[in-house]
């Protein structure tokens, strides 16, 4: 099989968008043709970890791919053969949008960092259901988050999450009410108090009225301060949300102004934004005491920091700028870490 780092540096020549759609045919194909399967197997051998139950879910390894590298779920089978212990898909909306104009992704190789500005672009959610059942039907058994946002022109915020959840409910193993994208106007602002608690309690109603019990988890910005984080997990606490991700990308630009393309709009992710979310994570342990299943997200670039954001107290462990830079090999040397 190839080696990442050749073909990271003919990926690294194409615009990131494109490579981002070559891999993924890539991808797809070898894992059509019954190589990628096979491969990633002789990887996996004595990787298995001890499986983790956390919200009624059993997780076979707390490794787990981030929203947003497959906001469709049009690769789960093929991302499901790397070993992961859980794949998030989404972030989707109830309606297609194209999302924002290109270029509107952007690497930072010095710092191993990503900016992107994509803007919610998804096939819709319609679109995203047919592909997980899909999935399903061809024996997929992979713990499947569908992480639900909003179209940029509606103007009912709350409706739309509403729509997303009813829409996904039944699929989904556990769905992520996403309200910290940078890139969406005014997202952001459903993390203050008030309009959480309205929207929070919107959902868990709906929840509650819904037959199977399928856990809601909040994906949080790494930009709040200490006051408004604490606010926040206040209400998560209050809502008996089940979970929280810490963290989505930052608007901050420390240590990485300098840089080509360091000052473009949208949100950093990868090793820059590592102090960041480290700092929420520590944060929301502490104040959620055992009371939130904590999912951590930012800057994941290898074993060790997957092992420290554990050691801080998360329960899973999210990746994907990590996987730009080093490939599924970040993947396996975790497992073997974690094990
Ligand atoms: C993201 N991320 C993201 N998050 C989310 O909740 N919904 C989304 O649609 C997206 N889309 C998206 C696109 C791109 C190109 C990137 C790089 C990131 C954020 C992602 O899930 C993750 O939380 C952050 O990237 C931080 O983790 P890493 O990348 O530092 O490991």
């Amino acid at each position: 099989m190839i080696d990442y780092q050749l073909l990271r540096s003919y990926l690294f020549m194409m615009p990131p968008e494109v490579a981002h759609t070559l891999t993924f045919r890539g991808l797809d194909w070898l894992h059509a043709c019954g190589l990628l399967k096979s491969y990633c197997q002789r990887q996996l051998v004595d990787l298995q970890c001890k499986p983790k139950t956390l919200m009624g879910l059993r997780f076979p390894n707390p490794l787990g791919i981030a929203a947003g590298l497959d906001k469709n779920a049009d690769h789960i089978a093929a991302l499901a053969c790397l070993g992961v212990g859980f794949i998030e898909v989404g972030t989707i909306t109830p309606r297609a949008q194209l999302g924002n104009e290109r270029p509107r992704l952007f690497r930072l190789p010095a710092e191993q960092a990503v900016i992107n500005r994509m803007g919610f672009n998804n096939k819709g959610v319609d679109h995203l259901l047919m592909r997980l059942r899909q999935y399903r039907q061809q024996g997929g058994t992979a713990i499947i988050g569908v992480n639900i946002g909003k179209n940029k022109d509606s103007d009912d915020s709350i409706a739309d999450y509403q729509t997303g959840l009813q829409r996904v409910y039944l699929d989904a193993d556990y769905v992520v009410v996403n309200i910290s994208s940078p890139n969406t106007p005014g997202l952001r602002d459903l993390q203050n108090q008030d309009q959480l608690m309205h929207l929070l309690t919107a959902l868990k109603n709906q929840q509650q009225n819904l037959d199977k019990k399928v856990p809601l988890v909040v994906k949080i910005a790494p930009d709040l301060s200490e006051v408004a984080l604490e606010h926040l997990i206040t209400v998560l606490l209050r809502t008996e949300i089940e979970g929280v991700i810490a963290t989505n990308t930052t608007i901050t630009r420390e240590g990485v102004s300098h840089l080509r393309y360091g000052n473009e709009a949208g949100g950093l992710s990868g090793l820059p934004l590592r102090p960041l979310a480290d700092r929420v994570l520590k944060q929301v342990v502490e104040q959620a005491s055992g009371r939130l299943v904590v999912i951590a997200s930012g800057g994941v670039s290898s074993p060790e920091h997957a092992l420290h954001k554990l050691q801080l107290g998360a329960d899973l462990v999210q990746v994907y700028s990590g996987l730009i830079y080093q490939g599924p090999v970040l993947i396996w040397q975790t497992l073997k870490q974690l094990r």
